[in-house]
Order: C-alpha cells, then structure tokens, then sequence
C-alpha cells in the first residue's frame, strides 16, 4: 500500500513537473515559485551584438515597401518628400493597391517604381540587387516572417508596429539582424510625437529629477476600421488571444524616458484584463450569435518594475467609446508631465534653475503659456530645423515624417539608428508576456533580457547627428 502511494505520488509530481514545464524549449519558459521565468538563450557563435552598430553610410537609400492598406500608402507619400531615398519597388497582395501607389509617385513627379504583388511578390522584390531597405506596412503576423526573409537577402528592414507576435519571433529577429549586421528598426512613430521628444530632452537635462513612474497606453476605439483590415487579421489576432496585443505606442516613448538597455532594463510584468464585454458583443454581431469566443478583454493592463526600481503602466483598450489616449505621463521625484487629454507639465519651486519662471507648485499644472515657453525652451534637437516641414508633410500631425527623416538621416550618414533590434523586440514582447501572465491568472513574469547582459553597455538614449 505504501509502494502504491509512493509511486503515484512521484507520477504527480512528475506530471506537475511536465505541466510547469511545457514550455520549456529554447525561447520559452518555466514556472519556478509562482513566477513565469522566461529563458535568455545565449548567443550562438557566430552573431555578434547590434548594440551601437551602424553600417557604412548610403549615398541614396533605395526603398521596397511592402503592404499598400491604409498604413503603407502614407508612408510611401513621405518618402516623396525624402531627398536621400528612393522609392524603387513596390508590393502588395493586390496589384491595385499597387496602382494605387504608384499614382502617389505620379503626383509627386517621381519615376513609377517596380512593381509586385500576390502572397510572394515580396521574396522577388526582396531578391533585387538594387534595394537597400525594406519598410514594411503588413498584417502583425507577416511582420517578422518577411522581415527575416529580407536580412537575409541583405536588406535593412524597417517593419510597423509591433514588430513580432511572440517571444519566438522576437528572438528571429534579434538573432537574424546579429548574424546578418543589418538593421531591424520597429517603426514606432509614438516616439517622435513633439510632446514626448520635448519631455525626453527636459528628463534628459534634469528637468523632472530621477523619473520613478512612467504610463502609456493604447486607447482608441478601432469601430470605424474593423470592417478595413485586409482578410479581418486585426479582429482574427484579437478574438484569438488575451493580453496587450498592440503595446508599442503605449510603451516605447516611455522605455526612451527610462533608459531601457541603455543603463536600465524591465525586469518583471504582471498583466490583467477585464472580460470582453464590448469584444464578445462585436464578435457576435460579426461571426454570429456564439459562433466564437473573444479573447482579448475590453480593457488589458500591465504593470512592469525595472532593475533600478522604477515603475510603469500600459494600457490597451480598442474596443469601448472613449477619446483617443496614449497617456504618455512622467513622475519624477522633481516633476510631472501629462499629454491627455490636455498636456501639462507641473514642476516644484526647486526647478527653478531650469526655467525662467518663478512661481512653480507642482501641486498645479504651470499655465499654457508657461508650458508653451518652456515645451519651446527645451525643444528637442532632432525636432528642430524639422518640425515645421513635419507638420506640412503630416503623418499623425508630422511624428511619421519625422521618424521617417530620422532613418533616412541616420542610414545616410552611417549613424546608429535611434531605435535599435533589442527595442523592436522588448517592446514587442509585452504581446506574448501579457497573454501568459493573464493566461496564469495574473502571475508575475521575469522577461528575457534580448540584448543577453549587456542592457548597461550604452548609456542612455541617444539621436544620432552629424557634428557640424
Ligand atoms: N504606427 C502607426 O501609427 C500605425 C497606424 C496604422 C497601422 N499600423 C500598422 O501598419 C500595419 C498595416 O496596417 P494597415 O492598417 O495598413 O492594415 P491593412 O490591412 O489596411 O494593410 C495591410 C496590407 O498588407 C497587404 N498584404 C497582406 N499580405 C501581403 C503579402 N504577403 N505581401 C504584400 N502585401 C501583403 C494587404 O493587401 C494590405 O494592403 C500593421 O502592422 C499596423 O499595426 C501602424
């Protein structure tokens, strides 16, 4: 009797074992006192770092887009206004989309570019001698698939947002851009918004003091473009899986404003999600009554601690009527800052070295003008001399041409990007990360650390520029 309880007791534990432990393959993980522990591969011998790397300067760079939906066409309309590129190919599933693209260049007086289209359209451009980088506008679950394709037929890659769908796919990208020394640069163009580009230069010069908390958000009722998405790959992604599964916007201005693998790193997260209320609803409409369950809640938040101890907080929500917002606040032990729905900044009289104002309280948000004064005192480098044909241009009121400007800039100059493969991958992966901890009834997860110990090499966040 006693043999007998012995042995099924070592088959359940075994089968526990084997349960905690289900995904333990190389980009997986394993569950270890009530914490999901995500394994850091090591680099395999043949890669090396992309921390800090960039590649020769490019006379001209020659562009292939890739995706002409409601995304790709805009971006294509910007680079008519880039003197150091050129728009050589273009591709999409449907050769109208095409078309549709290339009357852009007609407008602009631009010579027509290659054309390609259908599933694979994208390998023969791709395959040409004569493209530089690749920017891809495609469904989430292409991004990285065609991204990798392209480092390996030797292109720079530029991919939207967010650039990877798992830890997996993080990882494909991390690895390929090590091996191939190409750039993978996620297009997240939150990050030139000229509120957060004044807010990282004032934290960048003391303004706010050390930042201990930072939030960001992705809240934007998507009712007016489901119907848009090219074969339903947005409501299939959503319907299919819980977490945050568009964090980037939300998360990437504010990893600039803490340094994240520049001198600090996000340790552990935990996520929650509301059910999907408004999402079921939606899916029923669409599907049919019960047809399918929604997964993603209505509303899905995340909490992250960083190794030096500061705090951040992301939130995604497109499913319930509610203002735009991607929260964008910084508390630092000196100061706040807030974008919406009104932007404020609040300092304390000790700031008064960095103003010219005299009657600070950070218990209130400083006047408009004041902010004004200040938000044009501390503009920030990239943003100058840019701005103004920014606007013109536009692109979510002009951050898409400035970061569009910025790669351009930066290839054409042989600088460091300003976003590099480890932030493309990081900011991505809350995507795999929130799913499992919700999926594990909220529980904390250690993240992987994509640049493998070295988040301390650079020091802080730094825009490339040619000295003059
Ligand atoms: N950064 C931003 O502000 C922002 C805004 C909107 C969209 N996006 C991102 O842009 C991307 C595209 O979104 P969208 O709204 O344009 O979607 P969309 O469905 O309108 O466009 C996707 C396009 O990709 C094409 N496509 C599909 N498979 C292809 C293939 N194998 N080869 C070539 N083309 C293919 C489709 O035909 C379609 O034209 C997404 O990643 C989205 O998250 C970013």
């Amino acid at each position: 009797m006693k043999k007998t309880i012995t042995i099924l007791a070592t088959f359940a534990l075994v089968a526990l074992a084997v349960s905690c432990n289900k995904n333990k393959d190389e980009y997986g993980y394993t569950i270890k006192d009530n914490q999901i522990v995500y394994n850091t591969p090591a680099r395999p011998a043949d890669q090396q770092s992309m921390l800090g790397f960039a590649c020769d300067p490019i006379e001209n760079v020659r562009v292939g887009f890739v995706g002409l939906g409601m995304r790709g066409p805009g971006a294509v309309e910007r680079f008519c206004y880039l003197e150091d590129a050129t728009i050589v190919a273009l591709c999409d599933l449907f050769p109208e989309r095409v078309e549709s693209a290339q009357q852009i260049l007609d407008r602009h007086g631009i010579a027509r570019a290659a054309e390609y289209s259908g599933e694979e359209g994208y390998k023969e451009l791709c395959a040409r001698e004569d493209i530089d980088l690749v920017y891809l506008a495609v469904p989430w679950q292409l991004h990285t698939p065609i991204a990798v394709y392209a480092m390996e037929h030797g292109k720079h890659v530029a991919i939207e947002v967010p650039a990877a769908t798992s830890i997996k796919e993080c990882w494909d990208l991390v690895n390929t851009s090590e091996r191939t020394r190409k750039h993978c640069m996620m297009l997240e163009n939150c990050c030139y918004d000229f509120f957060e580009l004044t807010c990282l230069n004032m934290i960048q010069q003391g303004v706010f003091g050390d930042i201990v908390h930072v939030e960001g958000a992705y809240c934007h009722n998507l009712e007016p473009y489901w119907d848009r998405y090219q074969g339903d790959w947005r409501m299939t992604y959503n319907k299919d899986h819980h977490g945050d599964v568009y964090p980037t916007h939300g998360i990437g201005p504010i990893c600039e404003d803490l340094n994240i693998h520049r001198g600090d790193k996000m340790d552990v997260l935990v996520a929650m999600d509301t059910d999907a209320f408004n999402g079921q609803a939606m899916a029923d409409k669409r599907y049919g009554e019960g047809a399918v369950k929604y997964a993603n809640g209505d509303n899905t938040m995340t909490c992250i601690r960083t190794h030096n101890g500061k705090s951040i907080l992301v939130e995604h929500n497109v499913v319930t009527p509610r203002p735009y917002n991607r929260m964008y606040q910084v508390t630092g032990t000196k100061g706040f800052a807030n974008k919406y729905p009104n932007e404020g900044l609040a300092l304390g009289s000790e700031n008064i070295q960095f103003t010219a104002i005299d009657n600070l309280d950070a218990e209130e948000y400083m006047s408009d003008a004041d902010r004004d004064a200040l938000m044009a005192a501390y503009e920030h480098p990239i943003s100058k001399g840019i701005a103004e044909k920014a606007r013109e241009v536009g692109g979510h009121g002009g951050m898409d041409f400035i970061m569009d400007y910025r790669l351009i800039y930066c290839l054409h100059h042989g600088l460091p990007l300003d976003q590099d493969v480890y932030d493309a991958a990081e900011w991505s992966s809350l995507v795999e990360l929130t799913e499992v901890s919700i999926n594990h009834g909220s529980m904390p997860v250690v993240m992987p650390d994509f640049t493998r110990g070295e988040w301390n090499k650079l020091k802080g966040v730094n825009f490339a520029l040619v000295e003059e």
